[in-house]
């Protein structure tokens, strides 16, 4: 009977899956993320054939090594994937697959969630008004910022970078304007919006910069200081991407002192932590890394993940495999 060790506790739509073609299944009880000492030590001698791991697993070679050669799939549980050392699977002939597609409504839901939170001053005058300030309406008070008729830069112009263009032009009237490695024609016809081949270009005309590209070694710190500075001082900072396309410590220093108007940030640098100062500023929002957090998709993730899995089991191409 085939077996899968999966990390920790998913929605059970996908470990039903897995049960439903008589697999064993194996659910980490550790209520947290395993260490790496802990994983290797759950992995070893127990000759699973595939697992199902998380972005907060650093999945590398001691792991596949530790894991065995009966393995013959991980099965990522998020869109994501620079949480495992794509050329050890490739030398171990490891199938890695991830969960794209079903998150991306979510994300960019949750993306324009934090954009219209962080120009309405959602949080803050919510802190404001449960802490008992407010003693009546003023004309002054809480003024934020339109996002109709607002241009809003998309950097990574992806599935879930698509998406958030959709919600912004169709929803809100803005314009949009994209950086990405490719131009795409047809989507700047269906939304009349326009290529900017520099990313510096993008980021000195956007009134919301929303960030939604992978996190690869040439989008570590793509967000850094100097280029921060590029961006209107009016400008916001949105990112449901990875923690570390942006410098963060140079992200604290740019909000303090107001190079950018605020961010609104779902990832972090070092996750959980965040940079020092960050969490004292009012003009930002922060929500831990939620934005595929809803029922429904976290339900169709783990599916996903168990079809990947059952797939590669059963000797198929898993629908989601991911090149190295
Ligand atoms: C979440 O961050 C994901 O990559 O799915
Ligand atoms: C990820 O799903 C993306 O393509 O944006």
């Amino acid at each position: 009977m085939p077996s899968v060790f999966i990390t920790r506790k998913i929605p059970k739509a996908g470990i039903n899956l897995l049960k439903e073609r008589g697999y064993s299944v194996d659910v980490s009880e550790k209520d947290g993320v395993l260490t790496k000492e802990e994983l290797i030590a759950a992995l070893r001698g127990k000759n699973y054939d595939a697992v199902l791991c998380l972005l907060t697993d650093k999945i590398d070679d001691e792991v596949f090594e530790a894991v065995g050669q009966n393995c013959k799939i991980f099965a990522n549980y998020a869109v994501g994937f620079d949480n495992i050392n794509l050329l050890a699977a490739k030398n171990r002939g490891m199938m890695i697959t991830n969960t794209p597609g079903v998150l991306t409504e979510t994300v960019a839901e949750h993306t324009f969630a934090l954009v219209l939170a962080i120009a309405h001053r959602i949080a803050e005058s919510d802190r404001f008004t449960r802490n008992g300030k407010y003693v009546g309406w003023q004309p002054m008070l809480f003024l934020g910022t339109d996002v109709s008729k607002k241009t809003l830069g998309i950097v990574g112009l992806g599935r879930i970078g698509s998406r958030v263009a959709y919600h912004a032009v169709k929803g809100f009237g803005a314009r949009v304007i994209y950086h990405d490695l490719q131009r795409n024609e047809k989507f700047e016809k269906e939304f009349s919006a326009e290529y900017r081949k520099k990313l510096e270009d993008l980021l000195k005309e956007a009134d919301y910069v929303s960030l939604h590209v992978p996190l690869l070694p040439a989008t570590r710190h793509l967000l850094n200081a100097e280029r921060l500075k590029l961006m209107k001082p009016t400008a916001y900072l949105i990112n449901t991407s990875r923690g570390s396309v942006i410098d963060e410590k140079a992200l604290v220093e740019a909000l303090r002192a107001k190079i950018i108007k605020g961010a609104a940030l779902d990832v972090f640098e070092n996750e959980p932590a965040l940079a020092e100062g960050l969490a004292q500023l009012d003009n930002v929002i922060l929500t831990p890394h939620i934005a595929s957090a809803t029922e429904e998709t976290r339900a169709k993730m783990a599916e996903l993940a168990a079809d990947n899995i059952i797939a590669a089991l059963e000797g198929q191409t898993p629908p989601n495999l991911v090149d190295a």
